[in-house]
Formats: C-alpha cells, sequence, structure tokens
C-alpha cells in the first residue's frame, strides 16, 4: 500500500483554493487537483506491507498533536519541465507546523517506519502537467484558517485518475 500523512482543510480554507484553481484556469491548462485530493503532506511512507497497517495505526494515535493548528498561505510557484509543470501554493513554516511534522517523524520512525527524508516544505500541489506563464501572475490567497485533521492516507491509481481514502483520521479544534 502507498502511503501518507497529510492534513485536510476546512470548507472556508478549500472554497479559497478552489476559487485559486479558478483564477489559474483563465491563463493555463493543466491536470487541476480535484477538490476532495486537496492536502498539505506531512510525511511520506511510500509503499507499505498491508500487515503493518495495526502498528502504523497505533504510532499514528501517538503523534503528539496541538489541539489547534492555524495555517496560513505563503507563496507559489512552479517546476517540472517545460508542459510538464507541476504548480504548488506554499504555507507558512510556522514553529506549530514544523514541530507537528518533526513529531510525526520521529514517532513513526521509532515504530520502525522510515519515509522520505527530503526537508519539509509545506506545500499543496494544485495542478500537474500544467504549462503557465511565468512568473505565476497569481499571488497566494490571503487567508488564515486552521488545519481539520491529519489523516493516514492510502493512495491508488484507479481508471488513470488518483485515488485518496483515508485510513485513519484525528481531527483538530476549528
Ligand atoms: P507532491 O504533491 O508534491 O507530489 C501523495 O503522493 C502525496 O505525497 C503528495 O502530496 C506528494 O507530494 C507527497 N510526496 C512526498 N514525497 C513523495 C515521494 N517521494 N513520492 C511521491 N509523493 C510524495
Amino acid at each position: 500500500m502507498r502511503l501518507f500523512l497529510a492534513l485536510k482543510f476546512r470548507e472556508d480554507c478549500l472554497q479559497t483554493l478552489l476559487d485559486w484553481q479558478n483564477d489559474l484556469r483563465a491563463c493555463c491548462g493543466g491536470n487541476f487537483t480535484r477538490p476532495e485530493n486537496l492536502h498539505l503532506t506531512l510525511f511520506f511512507l511510500g509503499e507499505t506491507e498491508a500487515a503493518r497497517l495495526p502498528e502504523l495505526e497505533k504510532a499514528f494515535f501517538a503523534i503528539p498533536m496541538p489541539e489547534r493548528l492555524p495555517l496560513r498561505f505563503s507563496g507559489s510557484g512552479c517546476f517540472g519541465r517545460p508542459h510538464d509543470r507541476l504548480i504548488w501554493l506554499g504555507l507558512e513554516k510556522t514553529a506549530a507546523l514544523s514541530r507537528l511534522a518533526a513529531e510525526t517523524r520521529r514517532t513513526l520512525a521509532a515504530a520502525g517506519f522510515h519515509g522520505d527524508e527530503k526537508p519539509f516544505r509545506p506545500h499543496i500541489t494544485m495542478v500537474r502537467r500544467a504549462d503557465p506563464p511565468e512568473p505565476l501572475p497569481l499571488a497566494a490567497p490571503d487567508l488564515e484558517s486552521s488545519a481539520e485533521s491529519l489523516c493516514l492516507f492510502c493512495s491508488e491509481r484507479q481508471n488513470g485518475r488518483l485515488l485518496y481514502t483515508p485510513l485513519a483520521e484525528r481531527r483538530f479544534q476549528p
């Protein structure tokens, strides 16, 4: 199973993300991330044996989490090859967000789950296979919200579509 841990957004945040995507549609094509797939990855585990799921869920519920997790957008950009650019929207790397990402990595590693070692760069993938004008004509939206939940997701491709299924979820206070 291909697994990752990510934050889910509240309704106000999701609406802002959809509005931002719609503004982007006016100037570029591409595979726009579907609303139900918008997330912020904290830790990418990758292929994991299904038999280890109970251990993993135990570690997931042991991650020290704040009651509330404020989020603020910050920065946007693209990377990748021409005509195959990925457009991202950044989130401010606050102390609380960095702490949660570090606690996630530490708790899962202590349980024997070692994921992607890349430094944490909080971003939301908004569009794949894009060919946008650069620099992007859209600034990051000015919205302060808070995360809805921390989820353990399973990522699959079904009929060519990315499907993210939540296997476990822990909610934050609004
Ligand atoms: P991306 O959107 O920048 O590709 C599910 O694939 C989620 O895990 C995506 O948010 C993806 O980020 C993220 N991710 C982090 N490291 C990854 C890796 N090594 N391979 C695939 N996805 C990764």
